[in-house]
């Protein structure tokens, strides 16, 4: 029986060592070229989404002018804050699904008469329209940042629409700017990124894709610029792996003078649609399924972009991934049309593996959005009544906002392999830029729960490196998050775990870590 507790002991000691062990650093190596690169990573990359679903908008943002939570003019005080240390750059709105049921003109003039509506969708709750397009572009700018509207072309009409452009935009004398003007706003708004319909293969309309390039075709000649603006007409998109879709909307010539973006909707969920899992009730096996899931949002990426070159070789039309993150089932005891999930550290690694992703494939992808920015799916602000949770996203968002519009640096990586069971995935995942001041960021994540990693990563071009600074998100568990009335568990801290010798940096990257490094 000893003999069986000395053995059992050191086996699990044995395993410690295995699962503490550091990767040597040969076999993983990362090659920042400082002296190339070419394209500008869009800030917009870094853009988020708010649809009328839960909590976002009502009790996220919106809490009405007579609430006793600090608020501007309805919109609470605190999110603005924490969101523009984002330097969040655009907010997609109204939907998602609750686009295409959504008639602008029931959401302005005084509250009190505007109708209200069913939102069939999520939760089959009332919606007042109190929130309406007045709101949504006074929150565009208390947050300093672009407004994306997505028009309904599934329940709505061509003249609706356009007439929605005319009010937004026009300077001129019309019965549509005469009435911006009774309800408070005389001049015109610049309105750029205008979405032409949501999901039209799905909630937007059931739409095969042929249907839907005709559908397109017609609403995107009725959305007129109006004096100084001018729209950038962003497409629906392919749901995940349709690439026909894609293929459709990018073969008719004329569509590179319709459309300016086209989208692309991608989802990580863990296991399946029907149970696709806990938010942070998970182990190891679906710490992997979820990263290896995330993972493939490169192949979308290429794939489509592959598809997208053979019809535009100059890249004139951008893929915007308007919608990504994690999907997971909601919250026990919360309303299921809600979608209201928490966030963990594994959220923050699908975020910094996604943008990464987007930052290396900049030169196509000039848009990313996502969803959504409060209480709803992958969110980076949690909100109970008066009381606000900064997610581990959230994090991510904050230390990654140095790539907006940075030059993209190319990068080489060749690392070691992050095995679970029989499979594997990449252990790294990696991007770097130069900003305009020079300075060089590289944001790197391990994103092995289990060992730390050596990674060499010399900065070509550079003789010696120095001034050089680092942060890190990483926590004790895999499930670590941030909740009300708690201490925060995953938030930034400083990270000084490298050595320089000459151009090349040796960095221990602790297991399931984010890291940016920033380079003077
Ligand atoms: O983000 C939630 C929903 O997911 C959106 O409304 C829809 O576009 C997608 O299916």
């Amino acid at each position: 029986m000893k003999r069986f507790y000395m053995l059992s002991s050191c086996f699990v000691m044995l395993i410690w060592v295995l699962n503490t062990a550091s990767v040597p650093a040969e076999e993983n190596r990362l090659v920042v070229n400082t002296d190339l690169g070419s394209q500008t990573i869009s800030r917009h990359i870094y853009g988020h989404f708010a649809e009328h679903l839960g909590r976002c908008i009502y009790g996220g943002f919106w809490v009405g002018e007579d609430s006793s939570i600090p608020n501007t003019r309805g919109i609470r005080n605190d999110v603005v804050r924490a969101l523009k240390a984002l330097d969040i750059p655009n907010l997609r709105w109204p939907g998602g699904c609750f686009a295409d049921d959504y008639h602008w003109m029931d959401g302005i003039g005084p509250k009190e008469e505007r109708p209200s509506m069913i939102n069939t969708h999520w939760g089959g709750v009332t919606e007042d329209n109190s929130f309406g397009t007045h709101e949504f572009l006074d929150l565009c700018e208390q947050l300093g940042c672009e407004p994306y509207i997505t028009a309904n072309i599934g329940s709505g009409t061509v003249r609706e629409m356009a007439q929605w452009v005319e009010y937004l935009t026009s300077d001129a004398i019309s019965p549509m700017t005469d009435l911006r003007k009774q309800n408070g706003r005389e001049k015109p708004w610049r309105i750029k990124f205008w979405g032409l319909g949501n999901e039209s293969w799905g909630c937007g309309g059931s739409m095969e894709a042929e249907y839907y390039d005709d559908l397109m075709r017609r609403y995107s000649t009725y959305c007129r610029n109006f004096g100084e603006n001018r729209l950038y007409k962003i497409a629906c998109g392919a749901n995940s792996f349709d690439y026909a879709w894609t293929d459709v909307l990018m073969r008719d010539p004329g569509n590179l003078r319709r459309m300016n973006g086209l989208a692309l909707h991608y989802y990580t969920v863990c296991h399946d649609w029907r149970a696709k899992g806990s938010a942070t009730n998970f182990d190891e096996n679906e710490w992997f399924l979820t990263l290896s899931k995330t993972l493939r949002m490169d192949e979308l990426v290429r794939k489509h972009s592959t598809i997208m070159d053979k019809y535009d070789p100059e890249k004139r039309i951008g893929l915007i991934v308007d919608e990504w993150g994690n999907w997971h089932d909601v919250e026990p005891g919360t309303n299921p049309g809600f979608l209201y999930q928490q966030n963990t550290l594994r959220d923050a690694m699908v975020a910094s593996v996604n943008l990464n992703i987007f930052n290396n494939h900049c030169d196509r992808v000039k848009m990313a959005n996502i969803a959504q920015t409060i209480n709803v799916l992958q969110s980076v602000i949690l909100t109970r009544d008066e009381k606000m949770v900064l997610t581990p996203t959230y994090y991510v968002f904050k230390m990654f906002k140095v790539h907006q519009d940075a030059l993209l640096l190319p990068v080489d990586l060749k690392c070691g392999r992050y095995s679970f069971e029989e499979e594997s995935i990449p252990s790294i995942s990696a991007s770097a830029s130069k900003a305009d001041d020079n300075k060089i960021h590289i944001s790197i994540s391990n994103l092995d729960p289990n060992n730390t990693i050596s990674l060499q990563c010399e900065l070509r071009g550079i003789s010696v490196v120095s001034g050089i600074e680092g942060r890190i998100i990483t926590a004790e568990s895999i499930n670590a998050h941030n909740d009300f009335d708690a201490e925060e568990q995953v938030s930034t801290a400083d990270f000084d775990a490298f050595k320089v010798k000459g151009n090349t940096l040796i960095l221990e990257l602790p297991a399931k870590s984010i890291v940016m490094i920033k380079v003077r």
